[in-house]
């Protein structure tokens, strides 16, 4: 659509969780104006609803290099060494940064920083707030931060629906549809000298997830339109344990944290039995992949729909856990007593838009962020707990980056990959049962092939333009886009499992980096 209205800033960033606000704050230190859009309000995001923590290395007895490598084990091959070290490296320092931004992290009586233990690491490094609140204790501070500086424009109920491009090629700004502002059907512009992505993940491609329904892979959709490259889309990590207690219908689940196994809840069956010792030296703390194929192969075994988590041996449950005791409780269930019925839901895209240790992607002056973004640090599988420090880690160098030298405003040329059509808002669900049907947890060559004839009919379907439209075509873009690198890819690794490829290949040790093509085929 043809932008009604126009207005200028330094730099655009769009999304408002832990990436664009930290990105935001640090661009400010350089000077520089900063809008930041967000899709509903600031505080919408994933990134409130994470609970386990953040993983960086803050006790003496622990290291940067542990850290690395069991990140890379984790991501089974797959990491980029450089962009893993300078995770584990600038984290400690990021952490303390947003201690002193006013983030209270959970303390002993002495005053020293309580640290627990997520699935692969090998150590207690792992920060956490309210017990498991951390993601919205973290973006409590983040927000008051960014609403302290009057240099912080920020613009709520916006989605961003493509990129502006000047003639030389380089990101000048973004399109965006604003509810209830500007012209008849609400689609402005905002011009910039950088565009800053850090629009989180896509988990609502499948049916159960514990993302946010925002979680629509925007920012993948406007990249790929774009022309960047997008890579190890085909690696969604499903999180082992999402709460089904509750309602089965809703698509986002309640997530039951890792740092419940790391205190020491175990999953047992149907009959009680402990399934994941034996499966892995780290049995219940096994990387999340391993426990994901676990339960499913427990499921698959026995025709349930959930195994159990076991915490009722474990100390004041309530009170380390009282997201999860309030879910739980909320369902007829007290964990201190009794078995927390969970199963794998898709909690995190380890791929995304390429980009480099500055966060640049491969269209100049477009910079990606945190889940949005594929830096390298998690290869084939994240590890719990990396991607609130990722976001951190890489706002920082991004905003480094801008602030080294920021060509002046450009005058943008054509919306970049405006198709001039919507896919149909009502294929959301259809498209949805698609994916977690042929491209989920288990995947096979005729479980995707039957998930890319649906996303074809579905995507071929027409809606008018409004927000659950773009969406809707975001989703079918990111989802068209997972289905074929995951086809292609004839091998399991890490969170991408196929039954008729059960083993790693180390001929695909590599990394499929997508696009759309010119007669927009993904
Ligand atoms: C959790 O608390 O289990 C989730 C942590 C993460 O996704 O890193």
């Amino acid at each position: 659509p043809t932008p009604g209205w126009a207005e200028t800033t330094d730099v655009v960033v769009v999304g408002s969780g832990i990436a664009g606000l930290t990105a935001a704050l640090h661009l400010r230190e350089a000077g520089l104006h900063v809008t930041v859009v967000t899709k509903v309000n600031i505080d919408d995001g994933s990134t409130r609803w994470a609970q386990g923590g953040i993983a960086a290395v803050l006790d003496p007895l622990d290291t940067p290099a542990a850290h690395a490598a069991d990140t890379e084990i984790a991501g089974v091959g797959l990491c980029d060494p450089a962009a893993v070290g300078v995770l584990v490296d600038e984290g400690p320092a990021r952490v303390r940064e947003l201690m002193r931004l006013g983030a209270e992290f959970d303390r002993y009586p002495d005053g020293s920083l309580m640290l627990t233990r997520e699935g692969g690491h090998r150590a207690n490094r792992i920060v956490h707030a309210g017990g498991d609140a951390t993601g919205a204790e973290v973006q409590r501070a983040l927000h008051a931060a960014v609403r302290r500086d009057p240099w912080i424009r920020l613009v709520e109920h916006a989605l961003v629906l493509d990129l502006l491009r000047a003639a030389d090629g380089r990101v000048c700004g973004i399109t965006l549809h604003v509810l209830g502002e500007g012209s008849e059907d609400g689609v402005g512009a905002i011009l910039g000298r950088a565009v800053v992505l850090a629009t989180g993940g896509m988990g609502q491609i499948f049916a159960a997830t514990t993302n946010p329904p925002v979680s629509t892979g925007d920012g993948v959709a406007v990249a790929m339109r774009a022309g960047a490259a997008v890579t190890d889309i085909e690696f969604v990590q499903f999180h082992p344990t999402s709460f089904v207690g509750g309602d089965m219908h809703a698509v986002q689940r309640p997530l039951i944290s890792e740092a419940l196994r790391g205190e020491g809840a175990h999953l047992v069956d149907g009959d009680g039995k402990r399934f994941m010792v034996g499966q892995h030296e780290l049995a219940e703390l096994a990387p999340r992949d391993v426990v994901a194929k676990g339960i499913y192969r427990v499921l698959a075994a026995t025709g349930a729909d959930h195994v159990y988590l076991d915490a009722r041996h474990l100390a004041d449950v309530a009170h380390r856990f009282p997201t999860i005791t309030a879910a739980c409780r909320a369902a007829g269930i007290d964990p201190a007593t009794g078995l927390i019925p969970v199963a794998p839901a898709a909690h995190y895209a380890s791929g995304g838009v390429r980009t480099d240790l500055h966060g640049r992607t491969s269209i100049p002056g477009l910079y990606a962020c945190g889940e949005v973004a594929c830096t390298g640090v998690h290869g084939a599988n994240r590890l719990a707990s990396n991607s609130l420090l990722e976001g951190l880690v890489f706002a920082r160098r991004i905003a480094e980056d801008i602030a080294r030298g920021l060509p002046p405003q450009a005058d943008p040329a054509e919306p970049a990959g405006d198709a001039g059509w919507v896919v149909d808002q009502d294929s959301r669900p259809a498209l949805q049962r698609a994916m977690t049907r042929g491209a989920g947890v288990l995947r096979s060559a005729e479980s995707l092939a039957g998930a890319a004839a649906e996303l074809t009919t579905l995507g071929a379907t027409r809606g008018t333009a409004r927000t659950a439209s773009w969406e809707a075509t975001n989703l079918v873009t990111v989802a068209s886009a997972l289905v074929a690198a995951a086809y292609a890819r004839q091998e399991t690794r890490g969170c991408h499992w196929r039954e008729d490829f059960p083993a790693a290949d180390d001929r695909w040790l590599g990394h499929f980096l997508g696009g759309i093509g010119q007669d927009g085929s993904v």
